[in-house]
């Protein structure tokens, strides 16, 4: 049985080299993430040449460093599961080759997984000899919130998804990592952004709070709002930055909460799924965790090292997609665009 064996997952669908070996109740053997921060950071984002090349590097140390790791030789394995999209198509390229010819040369079956479905099972991760933190729960709300989505959507059952809602312009973490770069910060800017945060204040600059019809997002407007007041009025020292770091993630998050907040009240789920690297930041977790109180729906949101890129929620993705699909042919592709969970849309 699929559920009780053992998944090598791999993930390179950005600037992240990582492969994760997790069992099927989703306990984490081995998660080993190399991080290409300092070879984009002298650029202010990500090289996607220098990203595919990093890539190739190392994507044999790293799945190797994860087995050996998870003390489970490939013998053990049941299963390989690896993103195919959406991102970079030069990064993608490498992880799906590299599973394609470990399952040819290991005899095991190998999944293509959709990044932004593995950034929903993060939640569900757990140490060995840990309970798991929280189960899935259904009906359940899900926002994953990353460098490339914010998505909302609606999970009915195991893989039975409807996407509600999405950002009409940047992602949130496009938005923060864009914003760290008007002031000066460094690279990846979310975690920038909460650092010079913490000796700001929340409510120094006034910035908007878009607001959009449904349950989509928006973000071009609080980043233009943001722009523009840096170039009238630029931060003159440490203080100005953190007030501005402060006035921006607030403004992010309460953009977040609020069409979580209608979702949440129009669906009334049990559970509230919150995801993706943007879900690593202090402020969100602090005001999604009295919302979602306050609303009477259990809130999952995964440890910070599990909402940014790993390859043990593309394992345990894996799975689910095992189960949905059965064996895959060797023949799939990668997609730069892959439709959220949910979604009816293009694959390009
Ligand atoms: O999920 P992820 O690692 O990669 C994508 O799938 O895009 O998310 C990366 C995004 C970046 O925009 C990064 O700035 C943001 O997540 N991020 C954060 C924090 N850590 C990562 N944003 C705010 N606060 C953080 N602590
Ligand atoms: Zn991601």
């Amino acid at each position: 049985m699929i559920e009780e064996g053992l998944v090598l997952g791999i993930e390179t669908s950005c600037d992240e080299t990582a492969a994760a070996v997790v069992r099927g109740d989703g306990t984490v053997l081995s998660s080993v993430v190399a991080s290409q921060d300092s070879f984009h950071a002298h650029f202010g984002g990500v090289v996607p040449e220098i990203a595919s090349r990093r890539h190739t590097e190392v994507i044999t140390a790293v799945v190797e460093q994860a087995l050996r790791e998870s003390c489970a030789g490939p013998d053990a394995l049941d299963l390989i599961a690896v993103t195919h999209g959406p991102g970079l198509i030069g990064s993608l390229v490498v992880g799906v080759a590299a599973a394609k010819a470990y399952s040819l040369a290991w005899s095991l079956p190998v999944v293509p997984v959709n990044h932004v479905e593995a950034h929903l099972h993060a939640a569900f991760l757990h140490s060995p000899g840990e309970d798991p933190p929280v189960r899935p729960e259904y009906p359940a709300v899900c926002l994953v919130v990353s460098g490339g989505h914010t998505d909302l959507i609606a999970v009915h059952g195991p893989g039975d998804y409807q996407l509600l809602g999405c950002t009409r312009d940047d992602a949130a973490g496009e938005a923060l990592d864009k914003a760290a770069r008007l002031l000066g910060l460094g690279y990846p800017g979310g975690p920038a952004i909460q650092q010079a945060a913490d000796g700001g204040r929340p409510d120094a600059v006034p910035l908007p709070r878009p607001v959009v019809q449904g349950y989509d997002f928006s973000f071009a407007g609080l980043k233009t709002a943001l722009a523009r007041l840096v170039e009238e009025h630029p931060p003159a020292s440490p203080a100005d930055v953190a007030d501005f770091a402060a006035s921006f993630q607030q403004g992010v998050v309460e953009v977040l909460w609020a069409t979580t907040y209608r979702a949440v009240a129009d669906l009334r789920p049990r559970q509230l799924i919150v995801a993706g690297g943007v879900a690593a930041n202090r402020r969100l977790r602090e005001v999604f965790a009295a919302g979602a109180e306050k609303c009477g729906v259990r809130l999952a949101i995964p440890p910070p090292h599990f909402c940014t890129d790993n390859a043990a929620m593309v394992a345990l993705c894996g799975i689910e997609v095992y189960r949905r699909t059965g064996p895959v042919a060797p023949d799939f592709d990668v997609f730069s665009a892959l439709p959220s969970p949910g979604d009816p849309g293009e694959k390009v």
